[in-house]
């Protein structure tokens, strides 16, 4: 009798086989890249956190789109950094204002051959840099902030957003913009919801992104990292406030949680491989300690595996060309 009687090996041999047996693919069109938008730049400005990333130009933000159509990206998702910060984040409104003419400068480049997203949050905007504006105690007020959020989507959607993506954590976000959506005629306008999105540390290069003004943190409204079961309710509770996409961010530190709304989402399911988790790779191949490239499409693949339909990734661009020259 032969031992042993199972050999899994078998499948892995050669590469060949193992494309066969691969039951995970990563395909330029599950992939989203994140992208910013400096207001007043002149040319684009490097971020030292995340080498390979920059703050663009107008001119700079064109071409990166240009690219990611060329490539058969998923998407694009646009965060703004404005020169000017105040109490209410005003400048999100502003039709003006560097996230809503990035979102047309795109839509100048691409039209409809991608799919845009913006950032529909006011951290980016407010001079305290939470994500909301905040009441008399200096506490995040939810509902104060509801009304400022369905104004930005309608703005987004004015200046050409196919889905605007909410990341605010407010309670109720979802169904206020889709109402306000809806009230400006804008039914074909989507919402890409960050229904868990967890307080996490691994943010910390994007407040460099976007010029962060923020002391202190945002654990009263982007959710505590020991809750699993919480991530089931706030998705749940996006999918019945009408979201077409939802999305769990972190994504590496989470994937238990992706599996989770994986499993209970009726519509696609999207995660976000953030700043940090970008950087960490990124500093770890510096150091020669790991393969970079083999690191960059393991991550995303293993993001892909746990559940998510599309991947927002800094590595979209270059992961899209290694796949379009099927390396
Ligand atoms: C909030 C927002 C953040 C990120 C995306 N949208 C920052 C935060 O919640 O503090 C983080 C993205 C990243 O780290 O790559 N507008």
């Amino acid at each position: 009798m032969p031992f042993p009687q199972h050999r899994p090996r078998r499948l892995r041999q050669n590469p060949a086989m193992r494309r066969l047996a691969a039951q995970t693919r990563l395909h330029p069109s599950e992939l989203i890249l994140p992208v910013f938008l400096k207001e007043g730049a002149s040319e684009p400005i490097a971020i030292s956190s995340m080498p390979g990333v920059v703050q663009h130009t107008r001119e700079s933000l064109k071409r990166a789109s240009a690219e990611a159509v060329e490539l058969g990206l998923g998407g694009i998702m646009l965060f703004g950094v404005p020169e000017h910060h105040d109490a209410t984040g005003s400048e999100s409104l502003n039709p003006e204002g560097v996230l809503n003419d990035g979102i047309r400068a795109i839509k100048e480049e691409v039209g409809d051959d991608l799919v845009v997203m913006s950032d529909l949050c006011l951290d980016e905007f407010t001079d305290h840099g939470h994500c909301g504006v905040l009441d008399d105690a200096g506490n995040v007020d939810n509902d104060a902030t509801l009304e400022i959020y369905g104004q930005m989507g309608v703005a987004q959607a004015e200046a050409g957003a196919h889905l605007v993506g909410p990341s605010g954590m407010m309670d109720g976000q979802v169904a206020v913009i889709r109402q306000a959506l809806d009230d400006a005629g804008h039914q074909d306008v989507g919402i890409i919801a960050y229904s868990a999105k967890y307080s996490s540390a691994f943010y910390g290069p994007f407040r460099e992104a976007v010029d962060s003004q923020l002391t202190g943190d945002r654990k009263t409204y982007q959710m505590d990292p020991s809750n699993r079961r919480e991530a089931v309710l706030e998705t749940m509770l996006d999918l019945e406030e009408g979201a077409d996409m939802v999305m769990v961010k972190p994504a590496m530190s989470y994937l238990d949680i992706l599996r989770d709304v994986a499993e209970i989402s009726d519509v696609p399911v999207s995660a976000y491989q953030i700043s940090g988790e970008y950087a960490m790779i990124e500093a770890a191949a510096a150091n020669g300690w790991i393969n970079r490239d083999a690191a960059m499409a393991e991550s995303v693949l293993s993001i892909r595996r746990a559940g998510a339909d599309t991947v927002l990734t800094y590595y979209a661009v270059e992961l899209g060309r290694a796949l379009k020259e099927g390396s």
